[in-house]
């Protein structure tokens, strides 16, 4: 995890990167005195209350109190891992991210670019071999497909054959261990190694860069199982990968849209009509992670799945995993094909246009599929039937995120239901309460180290102050949450002057206080520079008068008599406790 970057690489990065720059391209903004401005888009506004802040790299909501970094926004808007968007705005700013020192972490790394490698070869054997098969390529050509498509998917072909391709392989130095880790051979009760796919049309599947990870392939006529896949391996998740998305990704940015369909074969056949944006999840359900990695490229994804009871269940699962990510801007839509159909076949029935047009009109909206499914098999004339449809969508709307299209949804839920939209809401909220609550009492328990909080605050907005703090020892030996916290950041600063508010932020990521922290430099944006700095000696003063208060207290507890080295300790505290005041 973050842990292994070094965190003078994020330094760097930070120091490099410009957070206006990156939100504004996501997010329209306007300058507004030292500030930028534009609307929240992590919640739902018409009057600008998202800041940016170019001076501490940070922005801050004052509508929904989101906040951060830039590498905070970029994993909240572009919903990313912490590595990735570390990867993202190091390949922008062309540095390249420290390779994990351990060194058991980089033979994981050479096996897994072995991998890559293995599977390669592996490919290209079955290519070969669809080269080399009549009876394989006239199925493909039965099938309706050109040569260019098939070489486009980099379709291949797995010869009937026990040991063929570990042969292949094995000639090229390849061991059986890698070849078994790659998911290509299958070992039997006897510790027989043989080849895992056999008499099949091979379709490889390639990560989003390109790469092979693993195959699927299709027996040759009539036969079970229809289609073997590989099985997952350190390079193939098949929760995570989509087939077809790297030949699509280019027409899927360039058509704003996506559509999903359930099989390769549906891919392809529809890439033959000359549709190129479709990628299929791979025999599993539509996971969130699929629905992401689309919205990353488009808004606007299509499923389109067969016309059968198992095409009805999957969409109906594609809508829950979609829910979560459905902010504004963003569209899912459901083509139902009819009985009997999947994109294969009805393309080839209907072509291109007449196919595309039902896409584009006949496809029915997220909400509208989710309000009609749910209230199927409901009597919305009963009272009860009313209140059953409330209870099966409640799950659904807490999975979406806040903004318009919830709004909306609750709106027409309240309409159907004859219920006031307030009531409902907060029906639909009710599983919530105890989180809120906790987070009340939370906040209340902050109030009371109110001093360290306001000391952080200021501090995070102008670190430069951390140079003039004088006896830091003096300050740590006060027992205080969130002392530590602020002496460790006071020593950063002085380690490292010139690190902004977002990379000393960073720092702290990993720790349970970071949320506190984001918040913390949130607050008091608004104080004058000067005011601040007053602000700022007074608190850190305050706080040095509470280590002598402290200091004192524990000399005068310790006996009723004191000995001359105390009185002495005293009187020097008294001192110092005069000095301070004036
Ligand atoms: P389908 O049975 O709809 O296959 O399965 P298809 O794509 O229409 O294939 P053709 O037209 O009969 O050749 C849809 C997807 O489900 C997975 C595959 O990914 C397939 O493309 N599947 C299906 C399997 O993994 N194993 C199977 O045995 C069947
Ligand atoms: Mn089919």
């Amino acid at each position: 995890m973050s842990g292994r970057i070094p965190p003078e690489f994020i330094d760097e990065l930070l120091a490099r990167a410009d957070i206006v720059e990156i939100i504004d391209s996501r997010v329209p903004l306007k300058k507004a005195g030292r500030e930028y401005k534009g609307c929240c888009p992590f919640h739902d506004e018409k009057t600008a209350s998202f800041t940016v802040s170019p001076g501490k790299q940070f922005y801050h909501c004052f509508g929904c109190g989101a906040h951060g970094t830039a590498i905070g926004f970029l994993m909240e808007y572009d919903h990313l891992g912490f590595r990735e968007t570390i990867e993202e705005l190091a390949g922008r700013y062309s540095m390249i991210v420290p390779q994990d020192a351990a060194k058991d972490n980089s033979v994981e790394r050479r096996k897994q670019a072995d991998l890559y490698s293995i599977l390669g070869l592996a490919n290209r054997h079955f290519q070969q071999r669809l080269r080399e098969d009549e009876s394989a390529k006239n199925y493909l050509i039965a099938r309706g497909l050109s040569g260019e498509v098939a070489a486009r998917y980099q379709l291949g072909f797995a010869i009937d054959s026990w040991d063929d391709l570990l042969n292949s392989l094995t000639a090229q130095k390849i061991s059986t261990k890698d070849l078994e880790t790659a998911g290509l051979v299958s070992k039997n009760d006897q510790g027989r190694i043989y080849d895992k796919f056999r008499g099949r049309i091979i379709f490889p599947i390639h990560d989003q860069r390109g790469r092979v990870i693993a195959f699927g392939g299709r027996i040759l006529g009539e036969g079970e199982p229809k289609y073997l896949n590989s099985p997952e391996t350190p390079v193939f998740h098949k929760g995570k990968e989509l087939y077809g998305l790297h030949q699509a990704l280019n027409a899927i940015s360039k058509q704003k849209q996506a559509i999903v369909v359930e099989g390769y074969m549906d891919v392809i056949a529809l890439a033959q009509a000359g549709i190129d944006n479709v990628v299929a999840a791979l025999g599993t359900a539509t996971t969130a992670t699929h629905v992401e990695k689309l919205f990353r490229q488009c808004n606007e994804i299509i499923f389109c799945f067969d016309g059968d009871r198992a095409g009805r269940q999957a969409a109906w699962r594609a809508l829950e995993n979609s829910l979560p990510s459905m902010q504004d801007g963003r569209q899912v839509s459901f083509l139902f094909l009819p009985e009997g159909e999947d994109p294969d076949t009805y393309v080839k029935k209907l072509g291109h246009d007449a196919f595309v047009m039902q896409i584009q009109q006949q496809s029915l909206p997220l909400p509208e599929y989710m309000l009609s499914h749910l209230s199927e098999d409901i009597d919305l004339q009963r009272m009860d039937g009313k209140a059953k449809l409330a209870g099966l969508a409640r799950p659904l709307l807490n999975s979406l995120p806040r903004g318009t299209l919830k709004a909306m949804l609750l709106r027409e839920l309240a309409a159907i239901t004859h219920m006031d939209e307030a009531s409902l809401a907060e029906l639909m909220q009710e599983e919530k309460k105890p989180a809120q609550e906790r987070q009340v009492t939370a906040t209340a328990k902050h109030k009371k180290n109110n001093l360290i909080g306001k000391t952080l605050s200021l501090l995070l907005n102008q670190p430069e102050m951390a140079l003039g703090v004088d006896n830091l020892e003096h300050l740590q030996s006060l027992e205080l949450a969130g002392m530590d916290v602020l002496c460790q950041i006071i020593e950063i600063i002085n380690i490292s002057p010139d690190l902004t508010t977002s990379a000393i932020i960073e720092r702290f990521r990993e720790k349970v206080y970071y949320d506190r922290l984001c918040e913390l430099a949130s607050s008091n944006i608004d104080l004058e520079d000067d005011a601040v700095k007053t602000e700022f000696t007074d608190a850190i003063n305050r706080l040095h008068l509470m280590a002598i208060d402290q200091e004192t207290g524990i000399i005068t507890s310790r006996s009723t008599k004191l000995s001359e080295e105390d009185k002495i300790k005293l009187r020097n505290l008294q001192q110092e406790r005069l000095a301070l005041k004036h």
